[in-house]
């Protein structure tokens, strides 16, 4: 059930978490399926409900950067250095962690924990109101598009979440940017709204592994990477504007479009975001989710510059079209 957000939909989703259930609830990303991060039985059901491999870890959510730094045995000079200058944002930072903090569902039985600080009003108070670290993956069925509203929330889970708390569609569009700092020097594992750049400014050393792909079955050392993520059920097809235009007018089936810098109205339906990659990626899965929606055939979407700029989009999207 979906509630709108205000005090009392934060006491009440506060107080179903702390007894063990599932709520949703937006961070400045996407729609995270939260469940209290101490409690094994409650991160099962994370599991259940997603239809997510238990060899897969969660990001654990906490309010601010002390309780979030509690879960872990060591914390490093620059995990210190990046969550002042990045926390609350979208950033995730993988650290040892500390014995018996959270259930070992939720690390997947490993030594390191990932940890992050929403900036999400709706998630900070949340988390101020529950005081318990809580496991958050985003709120979809696994390997499916990730939700960016409360409605995708719904449409993914059903009855599965016992609580939405609907705060809106959400800001960035893309997953927070993995960074594990356990090693030296520490590594991208996933690309998002933070990027290299971002990152060597306060650590010049920092490396990006984040475009490296697991195969399927294997379990990830740097889990998140697996191939097939973030997909529309409908085939979903990565080509050139010339190339759409070619197989729009030869098209015999059902096809839709996701172009950046053309229209095209041959297109049976046809979304185009801004040339821009914050803002792209802002509308990212609600253009992927209308689109899966419509009951296309495939779907074509217009490739992005190979810039460093858009590697976040790039990646998402490059994940979006690998075959099942
Ligand atoms: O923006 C986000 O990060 C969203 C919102 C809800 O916070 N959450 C999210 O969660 O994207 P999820 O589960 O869809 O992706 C979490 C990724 C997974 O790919 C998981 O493998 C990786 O984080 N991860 C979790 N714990 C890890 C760990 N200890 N070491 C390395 N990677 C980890
Ligand atoms: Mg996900």
């Amino acid at each position: 059930m979906i509630v709108p957000f205000d005090d009392a939909a934060i006491a009440r989703a506060s107080a179903l978490l702390a007894s063990g259930r599932l709520v949703a609830f937006p961070t400045e990303t996407v729609y995270g399926l939260g469940a209290r991060a101490d409690d094994a039985s409650a991160v099962r059901r994370i599991y259940e409900a997603k239809g997510r491999p238990a060899e897969n870890p969660s990001i654990v959510h906490a309010a601010d950067a002390e309780s979030a730094f509690a879960l872990a045995l060591d914390v490093p000079p620059l995990a210190r250095a990046l969550a002042a200058r990045f926390w609350p944002g979208p950033l995730t930072l993988v650290l040892a962690v500390r014995p018996g903090a959270v259930a070992n569902e939720v690390t997947a039985g490993g030594p390191t924990i990932a940890l992050r600080v929403p900036a999400h009003p709706v998630a900070l108070a949340l988390l101020g109101h529950v005081k318990l670290p809580v496991a958050a993956p985003s709120a979809n069925r696994s390997t499916s598009i990730s939700p960016t509203t409360a409605e995708h929330v719904h449409k993914s889970l059903g009855d599965r979440v016992d609580l939405v708390v609907d705060g809106g569609a959400t800001g960035f569009g893309i997953e927070s940017t993995i960074v594990d700092v356990t090693t030296s020097p520490a590594r991208v594992l996933r690309r998002g709204s933070v990027t290299l750049e971002d990152l060597r400014a306060i650590d010049e050393t920092i490396v990006d592994t984040g475009g490296s792909v697991v195969g399927h079955g294997e379990v990830a050392r740097a889990p998140g990477t697996q191939a097939r993520h973030y997909a529309p059920t409908t085939p979903l097809e990565l080509r050139s504007r010339a190339d759409i235009e070619r197989a729009l007018g030869e098209a015999t089936t059902r096809t839709g479009l996701l172009s950046r810098s053309f229209d095209d109205v041959r297109a049976e339906k046809a979304i185009r975001l801004p040339d821009d990659p914050a803002r792209y990626a802002t509308g990212l899965y609600a253009a992927l989710h209308a689109l899966d929606e419509a009951g296309l055939d495939r779907l074509l979407v217009e490739t992005v510059p190979e810039s460093a700029a858009w590697d976040a989009v790039r990646d998402r999207l490059t994940r979006a079209s690998r075959p099942a």
